[in-house]
């Protein structure tokens, strides 16, 4: 039953029991910290930064009875009692069997495109998220993203959209399918600004997959939050609850690959899930090569129980409630001063259009880099930059082409930051739009071969 809620302020569902200093600095101190990291907002130390919405994975806080979980966690190096109570709340959860542990979510990925992909091959997803891109890529496969055309722009407005292009899947299972060996769909969809997926979405996916033969997998990183959006918004759904709305998306699938560090609530794990024993068994041999005996995957017993009841929590209406109205709050605060940002609100972070509030800094000058600095500089709020330094293309000639979009994602940890430390978000972001025109771009002066943000350095232009 659904609980009845009178009143519109929705109050965070817990009560914080350990508190963690937070820096304040001042302008200089900030202008120091950009200096030295030669304006890479990942070159800052965690302590010069006062919120920190770089990213929602791993950096959520876990509950009392997490913590209480890690206390009694075995570490037997085979048959921990901690495994078992893991792989009981995960097939509970995806109704999957074969449950393989592993360190976080591109472990899984690893292991299952190691055994599954060959040169040539084509992954369709709706958007990979870029370490599912990169283990794909690894193994000489395309990753294809075939979201629907309105999850390409950021100011349409649709219920659901991660959704994955079905004409498109047709297509290429018409086709091509003896080149596709498995399809994958995102929930909800990271890279595409973590917008949803539906029910019937994945269940058309799911058919059209069976009646090709290909294997349905799920990157199910933040299947509660696409769970409460499906109740939310897609008729037929509104009396079930999350955990119900879960166990029927994973139904639809043959497997998943999970990173624990989003909906596990924890700080780190994540798994591989799937049906097909044999395929498992397969698995379960890479796995022990790389990362440990298949009862602990790379995982202390204690992360096992943290993510077993994380599990549990992540599914609880009030909380999720409560994390989706968070975000959407945050946006709705920016967009009421007139910043435009990805519409509708995703589940675990607010996107800014940096290409629309910075129209004056072409992309080859970074607008996204530009608003992510200057957000952090304004009142140390830490953000990512989701544009061209992340997702450019460079040809063999040395010249780049933009990314599709120039955004930088507010990504907000689980259970960390309250209302008014959103308050001061919004404030500090309003802050920055009111001298936008006299933002700067920025020149790459050094950059990696691949995967260039995360060390790239910057100047002002
Ligand atoms: C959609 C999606 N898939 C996979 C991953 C990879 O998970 P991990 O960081 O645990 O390796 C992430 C992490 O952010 C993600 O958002």
């Amino acid at each position: 039953m659904t609980k009845p809620h009178h009143f519109r302020t929705i109050i965070e569902p817990f009560r914080i029991h350990s508190v963690e200093e937070i820096a304040l600095t001042d302008l200089e101190q900030r202008q120091g910290a950009l200096e030295r990291a030669h304006y890479n907002l990942f070159g800052l130390h965690a302590d010069e930064v006062t919120i920190d919405l770089l990213t929602d994975s791993g950096t959520g806080s876990m509950s009392s009875k997490q913590w209480a979980g890690m206390m009694v966690g075995d570490e037997s190096y085979a048959g921990s009692r901690s495994f078992y109570r893991f792989k009981e709340a995960v097939e509970d959860l995806t109704g999957m069997s074969e449950v393989i542990p592993t360190h976080q979510g591109r472990a899984a990925e690893r292991i299952l495109f190691t055994e599954m992909l060959a040169d040539g091959d084509v992954v369709p997803n709706n958007t990979h998220f870029d370490t599912t891109r990169a283990n794909v890529e690894y193994q000489g496969a395309e990753a294809l993203d075939i979201v629907i055309e309105e999850g390409r722009d950021p100011a349409a407005t649709h219920p659901f959209k991660g959704n994955m292009d079905l004409g498109r899947l047709g297509q290429l299972l018409g086709d091509e399918s003896s080149r596709v060996p498995v399809v994958m769909v995102t929930v909800t969809n990271n890279s595409g600004g973590g917008q949803p997926v539906s029910m019937s979405n994945l269940r058309a996916v799911s058919e059209m997959c069976a009646g090709r033969g290909v294997p349905f997998f799920l990157d199910a990183c933040r299947f509660a939050e696409n769970a409460w959006f499906i109740k939310m918004r897609e008729p037929g759904y509104e009396e079930k609850t999350p955990f119900e709305i879960a166990t029927e998306m994973f139904s639809l699938a043959d497997g998943c690959t999970f990173s624990a560090k989003k909906d596990g609530l924890a700080n780190i794990g994540g798994f591989l899930a799937m049906r097909d024993h044999s395929l498992a068994e397969r698995c379960r041999n890479l796995l022990i090569l790389t990362e440990g005996f298949p009862t602990y995957g790379g995982l202390a017993g204690y992360d096992l129980e943290a993510i077993a009841q994380g599990l549990h929590e992540v599914v609880d209406e009030d909380y999720l409630r409560y994390r989706i109205r968070a975000t959407a709050y945050l946006a709705e605060k920016m967009n009421a001063a007139g910043i435009p940002t990805v519409q509708p609100t995703g589940g675990h972070a607010v996107y800014i259009d940096a290409k629309k509030l910075l129209s004056h800094i072409p992309q080859n000058r970074y607008p996204a880099q530009a608003l992510a600095v200057e957000v952090y500089r304004v009142g140390g709020v830490r953000g990512v930059e989701i544009g061209s330094v992340m997702f450019g293309k460079i040809g063999d000639d040395g010249t780049e082409q933009p990314a599709p979009m120039e955004l930088v994602r507010l990504a907000i940890p689980r259970r960390t930051y309250t209302q008014s430390h959103m308050d001061y978000v919004a404030e500090v972001v309003i802050e920055t739009a009111g001298h936008a025109r006299d933002i700067p771009g920025y020149r790459i002066v050094e950059q990696a071969p691949w995967l260039r943000h995360f060390t790239a350095r910057f100047e002002p232009v």
